[in-house]
């Protein structure tokens, strides 16, 4: 069983990867929905829900957890490594790829304030910022109209401008969405940035990376997959 979170429905754009690649694998998808936005809590709340998410996951028989959110990963996954016997798989802030083929130099990063101050993106940072210009916003307001199910229309599109109007005017050709609920806003990023601009999302490569981890897991025990999804809110 593969457990799979978010502080809400952000994630399940990582979980449609995972589905996508690993159809016949068993999920458990839990939204921290009761603790929705993550972003500006401090990393030790962030923790203390990590631990109590995968303390239940654990307990319903999950074998690898996919922290399917970028501002937990920034926070709690070294923790979560060193504390519980089991694999962890995090968000990568995918700057490396838009850095490696950005022509104009210049690439967008959108994610929450917790993302920016986490060690693996302020590491990933200081190896490219070198090469291309980094232009970073909080996606303001983004993740509570996702979990309100308001994916398109004018309070989207001027929320969306206000991100990525300062990337655009600065000539960025690539945008990282750094956050697991801005996919569902990505048919909108991408018609507002214009079919110069590439839109990353990152969740393909997690799940790629998943499905790695879990072939060494699955060397020692035997199928039983049903192909399931369980979904579970706090
Ligand atoms: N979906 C999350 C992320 O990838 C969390 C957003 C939030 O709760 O602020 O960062």
């Amino acid at each position: 069983m593969i457990g799979v979170y978010d502080s809400g429905q952000g994630g399940k754009s990582v979980l449609k990867e995972l589905v996508a690649l690993m159809p016949q694998e068993d999920y458990i998808y839990y939204a921290d929905t009761a603790h929705c936005p993550y972003g500006p809590r401090s990393p030790q709340y962030i923790i203390d829900r990590a631990c109590a998410i995968t303390e239940f996951l654990m307990d319903k028989g999950c074998e690898m957890i996919v922290v399917a959110c970028n501002t937990a990963t920034a926070a709690a996954i070294s923790y979560l490594r060193e504390h519980y016997p089991i694999p962890f798989i995090g968000m990568e802030p995918a700057l490396k790829p838009a850095a490696l083929s950005s022509k104009t130099g210049v690439v967008g990063v959108l994610a929450t304030s917790g993302t920016f101050k986490g060690r693996l993106y302020l590491n990933t940072l200081a190896r490219f910022s070198e090469e291309v210009k980094v232009i970073q916003r909080v996606g303001e307001g983004l993740v509570e109209t996702v979990e309100a199910g308001i994916l398109d229309g004018e309070q989207v599109e001027k929320l969306i401008h206000d991100c990525i109007d300062p990337m655009l005017a600065e000539g960025a050709d690539h945008i990282v969405l750094g956050c697991t609920h801005y996919p569902f806003l990505q048919p909108v990023i991408e018609r507002i940035a214009g079919p110069s601009v590439t839109v990353i999302n990152p969740a393909p490569a997690v799940a790629r990376q998943a499905k790695r981890v879990l072939e060494g897991i699955k060397k020692m025990e035997p199928s039983t997959r049903k192909g399931s999804i369980e979904y579970f809110n706090s």
